[in-house]
């Protein structure tokens, strides 16, 4: 018998439903091709919902998307509704509530002619971003005093457990070896103003001495973004802190090609997992047909590779490199003069060709 995975959708706001769309067609057309089935709910949770209903995930719901093998998002944030209020209510929660502890930012090029750095090919951009997914300054840990007046002060803790810190570095450590690349881990801070940071200093040194196969770099964020532009080759696995994690990988996304092409995965080994694009919601860009849908595509393939599926995974990889490489996908922005629905054509008519290990 065939294996069946059970999918939870959450499409969202904004391009989140008609990128998601295409990501399911990819998904259905490599099940048939690989021989395995992908049963999907549908979740409709996000601003439209919200504003109709003012429900933002309630817990019924949260617990039955709970009991599914994997989940796939498209996009939270609207702007009819207040800043943060559907990111926390739906992103964290799942975020937190699903205790993913690690978001998994691939960085890797397709093709030379999309990435805006001078003279970088394919193989100086291929490294990947373990950022810690459930602390730091996203905890939600603040409060303002004296609000609305002159004296107001506002306060938000940057936490960091020994335990948070201690798994994310772990599982970067196992990936830098299971990638075997360049066998070597970067750790990404800023120990030398944010003190407390020491905590992520000793665990990588102290965990790092059970890896003696990784070498071990280290470099202060700043410095980061700075290497990022600079000499992306000189990084294969990189783990960091969670709001260094989160702006590094934009940054990255642009090295790679762009928002349009990035994905990430929520993860917490062995349990349900949550994988969807980097980018957002882009309201500008909604029901108009000329979102890119590549970076969810991509979102599948890390799902399809996390639930055990590699073959499938790569085979959409592939076909996406190959229709990045021979320009039948010209750019990954809304100008690249296909529509979204046949980007995903494109990707759903090449599956069967692309070349993946028998
Ligand atoms: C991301 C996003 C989120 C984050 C926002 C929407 C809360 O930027 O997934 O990187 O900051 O984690
Ligand atoms: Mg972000």
């Amino acid at each position: 018998m065939s294996k069946a995975f059970h999918i939870a959708v959450i499409p969202g706001d904004g391009i989140g439903p008609e990128v998601v769309e295409q990501g399911l067609r990819v998904l259905e057309r490599v099940a048939a091709i690989e021989g395995f089935t992908a049963r999907v709910t549908r979740y409709p949770f996000g601003a439209e919902h919200f504003l109709k209903t003012k429900e933002v995930l309630p817990d019924p719901a949260f617990e039955e998307i709970r009991g599914h093998d994997a989940i796939l998002l498209g996009a939270i944030g609207d702007p009819r509704v207040a800043v943060g209020h559907l990111e926390f209510g739906i992103i964290a929660r799942l975020r937190f509530g699903l205790d993913l502890y690690v978001n998994l930012r691939p960085v890797k090029l397709y093709a030379a002619h999309l990435c805006p750095l001078k003279d970088k090919r394919p193989e100086d951009v291929d490294f990947v971003v373990v950022r810690e997914n459930t602390e730091d300054a996203y905890a939600g840990m603040y409060g303002y005093f004296k609000k609305g007046t002159p004296d107001e002060i506002a306060t938000q803790e940057i936490l960091f457990t020994r335990k948070g810190t201690e798994r994310a570095i772990r599982y970067a450590f196992e990936l830098a070896r299971k990638r075997n690349r360049a066998k070597k881990l970067t750790l990404v801070d800023k120990a030398n103003a944010v003190r407390a940071m020491d905590l992520w200093t000793r665990t990588f040194e102290e965990v790092g001495r059970e890896y003696p196969d990784i070498a071990r770099e280290h470099a202060y964020i700043d410095a980061a973004t700075m290497w990022c532009v600079k000499n992306p080759e000189w990084f294969d696995t990189v783990v960091t802190s969670n709001m260094f994690g989160d702006i590094l990988t934009d940054l990255a996304a642009m090295i790679q090609g762009g928002l349009g092409v990035a994905a990430s995965g929520n993860l917490h080994p062995g349990r349900v997992s949550l994988f969807e694009p980097i980018h957002g919601s882009a309201p500008k860009y909604a029901g108009k047909n000329v979102a890119n849908p590549i970076a969810t595509v991509m979102a599948v393939s890390m799902m399809l590779d996390y639930l055990g599926e590699p073959r499938a995974a790569q085979r959409i990889e592939e076909t996406v490199a190959g229709l990045l490489r021979s320009k039948r996908i010209p750019s990954l922005g809304s100008d690249s003069g296909l529509s979204t629905r046949a980007v995903g054509d494109l990707v759903v008519e090449s599956l069967e060709r692309a070349k993946v290990p028998a």
